[in-house]
């Protein structure tokens, strides 16, 4: 398939989360033109098997080629886990996730070789940053915690309450004494936890936020394939599952810019 430079980058996401993603790749290439699909009528994607969250990836995914994208960004830590290597060999694009950039910052980070990964459960029980991190480097060390809690959370503007440290402390405590210099956010929702995690963290964990490492992965794949457009106007397009109203309340919080003109569509 010929793919030209002013195609737009396809993202999708089960639901809001996954414009922290959109958000990163604006920021570094202001010039994409950007179309994000949040599956909101089946989120939460975290809770659910292998073998669903495939079945709703590869229906996404559909939807976003029949819009000529260039490029399918998967931005759901949950559907890259389970769902990447099959859209890769069905897609005739190039397709993204967020384990392997997140992998790859977590190893460039880690001095102590200990790395520490939080995420659904989804993306916990599927093994997939270990197994990512270990491709690359078999002696490092890792350690896991699935923390559902944090999706609601976040969702509910409570980031930053209370009842999200309490949670952070409990859901990190077995990876304390783990020697992890590096905590890889293992989830679309964790970039708005950071101030909480940093209370709870020693001063020398380091943070990985997998939305900016994947948007400089898609940049360097789009530069390398000569598809990177320079522009710099740009036009977004948001589409959802179900109505869009809770979208829109919840998606402004995490995008921190208007969401206009979201439509609902079947897949
Ligand atoms: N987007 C999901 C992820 O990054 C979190 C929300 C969900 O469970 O669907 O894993």
């Amino acid at each position: 398939m010929d793919l030209t430079v002013q195609q737009p980058i396809g993202v999708f996401d089960s639901g809001v989360g996954g414009l922290t993603v959109l958000q990163e790749l604006h920021r570094l290439m202001p010039g994409e033109n950007l179309i994000y699909l949040g599956d909101t009528a089946r989120v939460p994607y975290g809770t659910k098997s292998a073998e669903t969250v495939s079945g709703y990836a590869t229906e996404a995914a559909a939807f976003l080629l029949r819009q000529q994208v260039k490029m399918v960004v998967v931005a759901c830590n949950t559907a890259s886990s389970v769902a990447l290597e099959l859209l890769s060999r069905r897609l005739d694009v190039p397709v993204i996730g967020v384990i392997e950039p997140g992998a790859r910052a977590a190893l460039r980070l880690s001095c102590s070789g200990t790395v520490g990964i939080i995420g659904t459960e989804g993306t916990i029980n599927s093994d997939a940053y270990p197994q990512a991190i270990r491709r690359f480097d078999p002696h490092i060390k890792t350690v896991c915690a699935a923390c559902p809690l944090f999706v609601p959370l976040a969702e509910e503007g409570w980031a930053e309450h209370e009842v999200a440290r309490l949670a952070a402390r409990e859901y990190l405590a077995p990876l304390l004494d783990s020697g992890m210099d590096v905590l890889v956010l293992g989830c679309t929702h964790y970039p708005l936890l950071k101030p909480t995690l940093k209370m709870v963290l020693p001063s020398a964990v380091r943070m990985v936020d997998s939305a900016q490492e994947t948007a400089r992965c898609v940049r360097a794949t789009l530069k390398r394939a000569g598809l990177l457009n320079p522009g710099v106007h740009s036009w977004w397009r948001f589409y959802v599952t179900d109505v869009p109203q809770r979208f829109v309340r919840v998606g402004e919080a995490f995008l921190g810019a208007r969401l206009d003109d979201v439509q609902r569509v079947a897949l």
